[in-house]
């Protein structure tokens, strides 16, 4: 029964007769005007990429409340984003997508994707949709928050026509102070060596460095599937 009160399908039907409710009276209950948001942010949620094993945590009474606090603060009132490296298991990508999902609240337009993705989508983006590569960028690059996760390891790889759509991608956002994320197992100066001064230049510029320390929490949940980018 709890199940079927929580449905998706029972919520929007609760909604709509809330909405005719205010449309007739005038008056909007708070418990609709609740139930609206709920939707506007799942539905954002849904559009924005984040997967739900790291969505669906909650950050309440975790041992990392604090620093996600402290970081969200930051965040907003600095308007920069955050370069989020550290050892692997430490809770990186968690971090990340819940700073994007705080950051859903106020605006639908976030985006999250892992590096290797968007190396992909770069790749294969012509093939599949007849859309350019900077087609592509240029629609993601727009968005209100962009987090891009592990960004490492693709960048060894990187070619220069890859790392001219990624300086189109960041030269982009660093231009209008849009917020960016990062994880990543390297710092930037390691980055910098890889990516080049210009491109690293633009990340400082745009994200503020923060290491997140701790043990595997990977071990410690006794995943046995660690390769979970
Ligand atoms: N805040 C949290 N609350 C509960 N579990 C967490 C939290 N953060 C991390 N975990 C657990 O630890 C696992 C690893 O976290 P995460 O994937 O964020 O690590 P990471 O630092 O990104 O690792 P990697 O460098 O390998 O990408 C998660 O899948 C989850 O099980
Ligand atoms: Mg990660």
């Amino acid at each position: 029964m709890s199940n079927f009160i929580q449905s998706d399908g029972f919520q929007r039907y609760m909604l709509a007769m809330q909405n005719r409710l205010a449309s007739e009276t005038g008056i909007k209950s708070v418990e609709a005007a609740e139930a609206e948001r709920g939707l506007k942010l799942a539905s954002a949620l849904a559009a924005s990429g984040i997967p739900k094993r790291f969505s669906s945590i909650s950050m309440a009474g975790d041992e990392k409340e604090q620093e996600f606090n402290a970081l969200m603060e930051s965040v907003v009132k600095s308007k920069r984003g955050v370069f989020l490296y550290g050892k692997q298991g430490v809770g990186k990508s968690v971090m990340m997508a819940q700073m994007l999902k705080a950051l859903a609240e106020k605006s639908p337009s976030v985006k999250y994707i892992t590096a290797i993705d968007l190396v992909m989508e770069i790749q294969s983006r012509y093939s599949k949709t007849g859309e350019s590569a900077l087609d592509y960028i240029k629609k993601v690059r727009t968005v209100y928050a962009l987090g891009i996760d592990d960004f490492s390891n693709e960048c060894i790889q990187w070619t220069n026509d890859r790392k001219e759509l990624m300086f189109a991608l960041i030269d982009y956002r660093e231009q209008n102070g849009l917020l960016t994320f990062m994880t990543s197992n390297k710092t930037t100066s390691m980055i910098e060596k890889l990516i080049g001064r210009s491109l690293a230049s633009r990340l400082y510029g745009m994200m503020d460095e923060v290491e997140l320390v701790g043990s595997d929490r990977r071990i410690q949940a006794g995943e046995k599937d660690n390769d979970n980018r």
